[in-house]
């Protein structure tokens, strides 16, 4: 197989990360006689610096000709501090993926049991969790108009969505339930918002065509408290931009950190495929960063813009065998005893290729 792809390192641990995802590509190229060519391109505060626009036109042109996209992260600790900056590396990202028509933006919550000791939730209550989510990633408050008045004193930005908008996120959501344990769990604001009543409606009516999926609507508070209460009970959760962005960073904690969550934008064209974390300043050029939530990115990767499936699962069984063995970053060390091996984010990526050798 042949397969050309970008990857945008971005800024803070995005390259430290990235490094290690695109290596990982290599060596199952290697393996498998797949042909994979890379290119790279500048997004977030490094194409700032070098062009003035957080996503230039060239890394625009890369994306929409490549067949996949690796991205690390943007932001810095500059534009966090200055809410006046009216350029920001974070409109890069967002510009992107709108531009590539991203709107399903998949965060699995997946599992590894050695990881259990690591969360300060309860094994007990995380062992078995499987969760997918579907946070939408074109519209609501990110992308509705924003405005500030003359005297600077009252801002707006506006919850905004359209029904195909919701249509077509809900359809890939009730899709993949129907694929794994037929459960949806739909979360809102409806008793409050227009939009979120908009959004209900849609799911409401769309759920009558999937009779064989258990379809439930629940409350954005509720939901936040049922997720670490429970997260056994969902299976597929389906939320909009805004929600969907915070209850994944508190899902982060189930699989034991931010450095463990994969992500994978889809749509209309060519995927994306990003760790949920940030930049990270506080652990930026330190070797301290996780690079498994960029890895397990090039997982999502291989298996859903390329249907590698045996490939995909090579490299999860790498990182499991790596976990087995003791090996961690700090922010997955367990947190109740020494037994942890800690290791910097090179020596960790250079482990999990140890083991995807191993394996071959
Ligand atoms: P963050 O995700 O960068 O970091 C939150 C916490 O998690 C920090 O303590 C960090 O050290 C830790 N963490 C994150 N990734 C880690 C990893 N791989 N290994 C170990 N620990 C990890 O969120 P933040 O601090 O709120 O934001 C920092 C910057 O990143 C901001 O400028 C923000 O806008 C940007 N940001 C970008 C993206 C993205 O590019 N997709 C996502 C979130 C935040
Ligand atoms: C994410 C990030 C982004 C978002 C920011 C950096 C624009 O937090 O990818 O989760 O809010 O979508
Ligand atoms: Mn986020």
């Amino acid at each position: 197989m042949k397969k050309h792809i970008l990857v945008i390192p971005g800024d803070g641990i995005g390259p430290e990360v990235t490094t290690w995802g695109k290596a990982v590509l290599e060596q199952i190229g290697t393996e498998y006689g797949h042909k994979f060519t890379f290119d790279e391109a500048l997004m977030g505060h490094v194409a700032i610096e070098a062009t003035g626009n957080p996503l230039p036109d060239e890394t625009l042109t890369k994306a929409k000709a490549c067949d996949a996209i690796l991205f690390g992260a943007v932001g810095h600790a500059k534009y966090d501090n200055d809410p006046s900056a009216k350029v920001r590396p974070e409109q890069g990202l967002l510009k992107i993926r709108k531009e590539l028509g991203l709107y399903a933006n998949l965060r699995p919550i997946m599992l590894f049991d050695e990881l259990l000791d690591a969360s300060s939730l309860k094994p007990e209550v995380l062992r078995g969790t499987d969760i997918l989510f579907f946070r939408e990633l074109t519209g609501d408050v990110y992308f509705g108009e924003k405005k500030r008045s003359d005297d600077r004193n009252t801002a707006s930005d506006l919850m905004i969505y359209h029904r195909y908008e919701v249509e077509r996120i809900a359809t890939k959501a009730f899709e993949a339930a129907r694929s794994r344990n037929k459960r949806l769990c739909s979360v809102d604001k409806a008793n409050v918002l227009e939009a979120s009543r908009l959004w209900r409606e849609v799911v409401q009516e769309l759920a009558q065509q999937y009779p064989d999926v258990e379809t439930e609507h629940m409350f954005i508070d509720n939901a936040a408290m049922q997720l670490v209460k429970n997260p056994k009970k969902f299976d597929v959760v389906l939320t909009a931009n805004l929600f969907g962005d915070i209850l994944t960073d508190e899902a982060s904690q189930i699989a034991g950190s931010m450095g463990m969550l994969a992500s994978a934008s889809i749509g209309d064209g060519t995927g994306f495929f990003e760790p949920i974390h940030g930049s990270a300043h506080d652990i930026a050029g330190q070797n301290k960063a996780n690079p498994l939530a960029s890895i397990l990115s090039v997982a999502l990767m291989l298996e859903i813009s390329f249907g590698l499936k045996e490939e995909a699962q090579r490299i999860t069984s790498a990182i499991d065998q790596t976990l087995k063995d003791g090996y961690r970053t700090g922010d997955i060390a367990d947190i109740h005893t020494e037994k942890s091996k800690i290791l910097g984010t090179d020596a960790m990526g250079q482990k999990v290729l140890e083991y995807l050798s191993k394996s071959a």
